[in-house]
């Protein structure tokens, strides 16, 4: 079917208003939030129900025209931005939010709902929904539920499968799963819900997510403290964890970092003089203990390795602390297009990959600098190497840091997500078996591979054609394989 048939199809199921063609209103679905992932799309198509996006994924199929599902479009490794010539699917027009099960403790919510409006409406009932990042205000939970996003809460509530109960979600030929019954327990077969969240979009269009709430705990203070190393930091958190139940986040940063959010965001210093790292944390009332907050002076006062701490107890002074690691994300891409990483580390070997992190950047980039943050209690490590975009346009310094990471006996994707950005590099830390079950049932759900393919697995090994046998040969040629990167 020829493309300008599949647009007239499109218009006939959203309506002419929601399938965009033109490059200039197409734009912010072309490009990711980095400015490192774009694409020329032969349309971006709005729905506004689940009946409309199914009629779309039969469209594209019946077209040959492959498609790929986008949220908020807050991702970071290309997973939700379109190739030359495929259609972005827009999910932001599925806004419904609840009904909202007080007993059950679940929230439903179309997959175009932000993150901050489900919060809103799960704290409306006096809950929560257990997961928070910066993006919040524009990220959706279609797109958390895809790519099983993470963020500051997971030492505590677990990343978003966890938070998931339910999912209504498009097969590639059109047909629609709903599992929402809401029960807390359920073993009827295969977990298709887990197998959807984090699948990026390439075995299924999540449109609408039953949340599983969370009954918050009050936060009675917020700690800066200053360390010199992140085994220091580590430390800290161990001194505070054996002391305390109730810690909810823990996260880290460097000198660099906090500088540049001064800079780009006209903050004050939070110390008086400057120290090469910080550890934030979050601690909650689980224990009851009325005199937690000066319990927890008293103990960072007492550790030797803090070199300096800021204790706070109101929601506004926590607002400020947190602005110092949430900006961080901000502050690095107003200096330039960074090349991101996200990766996660055994926490014994959180130091190791500090320090061999510029021995392995450096002969590939060797203008790079590297602004470094994260979610310390997982060894999750967002890795941004500024001025080193050219060097990596064929991937040099993205394998250096991968291959140091999966030599640490880390993963190479923490909580992003694969993507454009780290497909090539899924045999590192995925084995054969691994990667041919992965490709199984891609095969199986989406046969003609119209969602989003080109991301998360990598291309397939292409055996080298067998040498023709020379008539005088005596052994056998072994076959070698490459890999099409
Ligand atoms: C964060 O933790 O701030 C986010 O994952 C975004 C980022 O890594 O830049
Ligand atoms: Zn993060």
């Amino acid at each position: 079917m020829p493309a300008v048939d599949l647009l007239a199809d499109l218009r006939e199921i959203v309506g002419d208003t929601h399938v965009v063609t033109d490059p200039e209103a197409a734009q912010p679905y072309a490009q990711d939030w980095t400015r490192r992932w774009h694409g020329k799309p032969l349309a971006v198509v709005r729905p506004a129900t689940v009946a409309q996006v199914s009629a779309v994924l039969r469209a594209c199929a019946a077209a040959g025209i492959s498609l790929v599902p986008q949220g908020g479009n807050t991702g970071l490794v290309g997973g939700g931005v379109p190739h030359d010539g495929e259609v972005v699917l827009s999910l932001a027009r599925l806004d419904s939010v609840g009904p909202l099960d007080p007993l059950g403790r679940t929230l439903m919510a179309g997959a175009g709902v932000t993150l901050a409006q489900l919060q809103r409406a799960a704290r409306s009932a006096g809950l929560d929904v257990g997961l928070d990042f910066s993006a919040r205000d524009t990220a959706t939970v279609g797109g958390i539920a895809a790519t099983n996003a993470g963020g500051e809460r997971v030492m505590r509530h677990g990343a978003a499968r966890f938070r998931i109960r339910g999912l209504e979600v498009v097969l590639a030929d059109g047909s629609v799963v709903r599992r929402m019954s809401g029960v807390a327990k359920d073993n009827t077969g295969y977990d298709l819900v887990q197998l959807m969240i984090g699948s990026e979009g390439t075995l299924g269009v999540i449109t609408a997510v039953q949340v599983d709430l969370i009954r918050p705990h009050k936060i009675v203070g917020t700690a800066l403290v200053a360390v010199s190393t992140v085994d220091d930091a580590l430390t800290v958190l161990r001194a505070v964890q054996r002391d305390f139940t109730g810690l909810e986040a823990a996260e880290f940063f460097h000198h660099d970092g906090l500088q540049l959010v001064l800079k780009h965001e006209r903050l004050a210093q939070p110390f008086e003089r400057p120290h090469p790292l910080y550890l934030l944390f979050d601690l909650a009332d689980d224990d009851n203990r009325p005199d937690s907050f000066d319990e927890l002076t008293a103990l960072l006062t007492d550790l030797d390795c803090v070199r300096d701490v800021v204790l706070v107890a109101t929601a506004a002074e926590r607002r400020r602390l947190w602005e110092l690691r949430e900006l961080q994300t901000e502050a690095v891409s107003a200096e330039g297009v960074p090349v991101k990483l996200d990766v996660a580390l055994p926490l014994n070997q959180l130091s190791n990959f500090e320090r061999q992190l510029a021995e392995v950047v450096r002969p590939v980039a060797r203008h790079a600098v590297s602004i470094i943050f994260g979610h310390i209690a997982e060894g999750n490590v967002h890795v941004n190497l500024l001025n080193a975009l050219d060097e990596d346009a064929g991937g040099a310094v993205t394998e250096a840091v991968l291959d140091l990471v999966a030599a640490l006996g880390g993963s190479i994707s923490a909580e992003h997500g694969i993507g454009q950005a780290n497909r090539r590099w899924l045999p590192l830390t995925r084995g054969s078996a691994d990667l041919a079950a992965m490709r199984a049932i891609k095969q199986a759900l989406d046969p003609e591979g119209i969602l989003s393919p080109g991301r998360m697995l990598p291309d397939p090994v292409v055996p080298e054609p067998e040498p023709k046998p020379k008539v005088a040969a005596k052994k056998t040629t072994r076959t070698r394989a490459r890999t099409t990167r």
